[in-house]
């Protein structure tokens, strides 16, 4: 590259130069206007070359050194403490820099599960997180007296009338059957709380996915089979599942359904199901005698920790922006 051609290049850099932070303009001040900047060096071969050359030399070496000078003093200013405080806040400006939100692993695995039952005909549905004992717990078959309640520990909000922060989405399932007759296929999904001792494995609240299906002659063989689509949808081919006996006291019969990867040996239970009980659907005006459903409860953190190899729970709730940062792409 002869001098001319390096001037020219040195233009081109100043032009492009963008000075967005303050390290970023003393940089550029030591490279185009320091001491020893570059231009200095194209000044010295001035000497050197005929005439003609040498007056576009200097021509370009000026315009170049003007420009960063402009560039230099306006970022100066940019950066200067009193001139931002004076500057009147340019509300149309873009935000910058730019930082791409993430979607958080919970919310990520929550619309593939939703998304599942989605394309099964399920409709979404919601119900509040405030909520009181009647939806929370009676008419889920759990009257004031039943041990069921001491299952989890609740927080309570106000006491008489009763108020607390729902311990289970399945308060939802009375909301919707409350105000709709027959048929009814909906999930819904949402935050629980519990009080509960926070660990590696257990907090304070987490998040869960209900699910509900009320017609006629709705049998459990259409919720085994639901689950076991659910099963390989989600977890897919390297795992199996195993449905067993349980018991809640808004299904009859009720089931638990573990997964475990294939060729391993521990179980780990994802959901808790059943076929509603005659009673709930009592308390909800819906006539038991024409009616049957099924329902399913599941939590979102389990499936999350084990799909993103994540051992700690306490780390999905720190909005540490290290670990959220990692989802960017998810
Ligand atoms: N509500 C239960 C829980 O929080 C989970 C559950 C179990 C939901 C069985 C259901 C069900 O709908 O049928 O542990």
């Amino acid at each position: 590259m002869n001098a001319l051609e390096r001037a020219q290049a040195l233009l081109a850099e100043v032009e492009q130069a963008e000075l967005l932070t303050a390290e970023q303009a003393e940089a550029f001040r030591l490279r185009f206007l320091g001491s020893k900047n570059q231009l200095k060096e194209l000044m010295a071969l001035l000497k050197t070359l005929p005439t003609e050359e040498r007056k576009q030399l200097g021509h370009l070496v000026n315009v170049v050194k003007q420009l960063a000078e402009e560039k230099y003093r306006a970022a100066q200013q940019r950066f200067s403490p009193k001139v931002q405080a004076s500057l009147p806040a340019d509300i149309t400006r873009p935000g910058w820099p730019y930082m791409p939100g993430s979607r958080h692993p919970v919310a990520i695995v929550r619309d593939q599960i939703i998304d599942i039952f989605l394309r099964l005909g399920f409709a979404l549905a919601d119900g509040p997180e405030i909520e009181d004992d009647w939806h929370n717990f009676t008419a889920l078959n759990m009257p004031e007296d039943h041990p069921a309640r001491d299952m989890t520990d609740t927080f309570y909000l106000s006491r008489n009338p009763d108020l607390m922060l729902r311990s289970q989405t399945s308060n939802v399932q009375i909301r919707i059957m409350e105000r709709q007759q027959p048929p009814i296929r909906i999930i819904a999904a949402g935050r629980v709380y519990r009080n509960e001792t926070i660990t590696y494995k257990a907090h304070v609240f987490f998040h869960q996915i209900e699910g509900l299906y009320v017609d006629e002659a709705v049998s459990f063989a259409n919720l085994k089979q639901t689950i076991l689509y659910f099963v390989d949808e989600f977890f897919g081919a390297d795992y199996e599942c195993r449905i067993r006996p349980s018991y809640f006291p808004f299904t009859e019969i009720s089931a638990e359904v573990d997964i475990r990867r294939k060729g391993t040996e521990r179980w780990l239970e994802i959901m808790g199901c059943g076929m509603v009980h005659p009673e709930v659907l009592r308390n909800c005006k819906i006539d038991p005698d024409r009616y049957s459903g099924f329902a399913f409860g599941m939590g979102i953190e389990r499936p999350a920790m084990l799909k993103y190899g994540i051992t700690d729970i306490r780390i999905l709730y720190e909005n540490d922006l290290r670990f959220l940062r990692q989802f960017i792409s998810a």
